[in-house]
């Protein structure tokens, strides 16, 4: 891992903020789920069992995270009310959001029943309104939480074993969650989303290129995975390992060859870049690590190049009818992929690569700039807040733009964002050596500080994102 600066005003505030608390507290943010991450799992497992007490807002909210989600599991998609339409109990599905349907020139409407509607009622896009009932078949959101619950609960067994191989509540939740969803012979999912973000209708009943998105949650669950193999934790056994490997391959072969998974390959737009997300991930499970240097490095030499404009903005996002939302998402996706290659590839170059001039950076600052209310889309405005952290820490924060950002519009309580664990450069020395003596008189960093409530009344403004599930 390279990174441009080792020190910014972040690190200041978090040292300035720590400091202040008393040994023992313990805040931890709201859950939230981040669109798409990569947690380097080399500054996870470098830095287990050694995190200065800076840290622990972070690492409290970690194992709150993780023991939330946790209590939501085991997930499978043999748990849904409703089949595919194979059959076939162990096939994903989801319905496309956007899509609605018209039974105006259908016969008898007042006497079909919801299976019937499925099926005869042409259906129509309506881009941006989510239809209400595409939860019935929830796939999508248990997939979602079963990523989080395996990445927090894979940091989490870390805290509790370091780098050594005990056993861990956490890393034992790890195994149970992966075993239902991929392996066990009643629950296991099929490896294929043939049915994912499916048409409904006469000519519909099958899946599109935009489910692909579906999964990318492979990103969190790759990290975790990564990092339960590098501590060499007890729980991961070397069964568990050989049959997620055999899963991931038959599944790579899918996206490879199948119709919904070239077409996602090929997207312009963040559906090209989380493919890729989702994509290098898997080949890293399956520990080819020259597919995902192969993968991340073609998406910044290849689709990334038709995404930025020289000022930033990205035009394929910037048309969607939630732009704030698609812009912060489709960044997500490059941060990713930043990190993805840069763990594959060290010596790779993915933050300074650009596109029309511009950076994942000038994408970023471009995004500041714009207010995510002139597009009715305030409910979403702390999407951009894991972004801004991604950026300081891969880029620097001089001249205090990322950590005003935060101070100006409200979240006072970043510092406790798990985020932090893996958006900087301390964890990579292994601990905070490399901290130079923090100047307390830095009137920016002092000031902002000052700004900050922490402990167990603190007061989050984050708004707490939306789980529809994009696409
Ligand atoms: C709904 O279906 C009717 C009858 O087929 C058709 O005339 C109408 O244009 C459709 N509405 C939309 C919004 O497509
Ligand atoms: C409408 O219902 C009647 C009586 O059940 C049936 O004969 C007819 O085929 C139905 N028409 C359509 C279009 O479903
Ligand atoms: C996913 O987690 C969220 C947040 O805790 C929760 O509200 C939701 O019910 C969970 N859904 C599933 C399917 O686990
Ligand atoms: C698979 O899951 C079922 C239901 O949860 C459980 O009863 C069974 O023991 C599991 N099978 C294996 C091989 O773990
Ligand atoms: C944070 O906000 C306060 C006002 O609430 C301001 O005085 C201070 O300069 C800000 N700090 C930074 C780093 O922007
Ligand atoms: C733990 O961190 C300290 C600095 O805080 C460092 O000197 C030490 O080498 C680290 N130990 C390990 C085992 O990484």
């Amino acid at each position: 891992m390279v990174f441009p600066t080792l020190y910014t005003p972040i690190f200041h505030l978090l040292f300035i903020l720590l400091a202040t608390v008393p040994p023992h507290a313990r805040a931890t943010n709201p859950f939230v789920q981040y669109a798409v991450d990569f947690p380097d799992p080399d500054v996870i497992v470098g830095s287990a069992g050694n995190l200065s007490s800076r840290y622990n807002g972070a690492e409290a909210t970690v194992v709150a995270w993780a023991e939330e989600m946790a209590s939501h599991g085991p997930w499978s998609v043999t748990f849904k009310p409703v089949l595919a339409p194979s059959n076939d109990i162990h096939d994903y599905m989801s319905w496309a959001p956007y899509q609605w349907p018209n039974c105006t020139g259908v016969g008898n409407k007042t006497i079909l029943t919801d299976e019937q509607v499925w099926k005869i009622c042409p259906y129509i896009n309506k881009d941006g309104q989510v239809n209400p009932d595409r939860t019935l078949p929830n796939d999508f959101q248990s997939f979602f939480n079963l990523s989080d619950a395996v990445l927090y609960n894979a940091i989490a067994a870390t805290f509790q074993t370091g780098k050594g191989s005990k056993s861990s509540v956490y890393s034992r939740n790890v195994v149970k969650f992966i075993d239902t969803w991929f392996l066990n012979d009643t629950t296991h999912m099929n490896p294929n989303l043939n049915y994912a973000q499916m048409d409904r209708g006469p000519g519909g009943q099958q899946g599109s290129y935009t489910g692909i998105l579906d999964l990318r949650g492979f990103a969190k669950i790759a990290s975790g995975i990564l990092i339960l193999r590098k501590s060499a934790n007890v729980d991961w056994t070397s069964d568990i390992d050989a049959k997620m490997v055999a899963w991931c391959n038959t599944y790579i072969d899918w996206l490879q060859t199948s119709p919904s998974g070239k077409q996602a390959s090929t997207a312009k737009n963040n559906h090209g870049t989380i493919f890729v997300s989702q994509f290098a991930a898997l080949k890293l499970i399956v520990s080819d690590v020259a597919g995902a240097v192969s993968s991340t490095q073609g998406y910044f030499n290849g689709l990334y190049q038709g995404q930025l404009q020289s000022n930033g903005d990205q035009p394929l996002e910037a048309s969607r009818t939630h732009p704030w939302h698609y812009r912060n998402f489709n960044i997500a996706g490059m941060v990713t992929n930043a990190r993805l290659l840069n763990y594959a590839d060290p010596s790779s170059k993915p933050w300074s690569t650009t596109a029309q001039g511009a950076t994942i950076q000038t994408a970023l600052n471009f995004l500041m700039t714009t207010d995510p209310s002139a597009t009715g889309e305030a409910n979403t405005a702390a999407e951009i807040y894991p972004n801004v952290a991604a950026v300081a820490a891969a880029y620097g924060d001089p001249a205090g733009k990322y950590v005003g950002y935060f101070n100006r519009t409200g979240f006072e309580a970043y510092v406790d964002e798990p985020t932090f664990l893996w958006a900087h450069t301390l964890a990579l020395a292994g601990g905070d050596s490399s901290v130079p003596a923090q100047p307390v008189s830095n009137p920016a960093a002092v000031s902002a500080a000052g700004k900050l409530r922490v402990g167990s009344n603190f007061v989050v403004s984050l708004v707490t994102l939306s789980l529809v599930g994009w696409i």
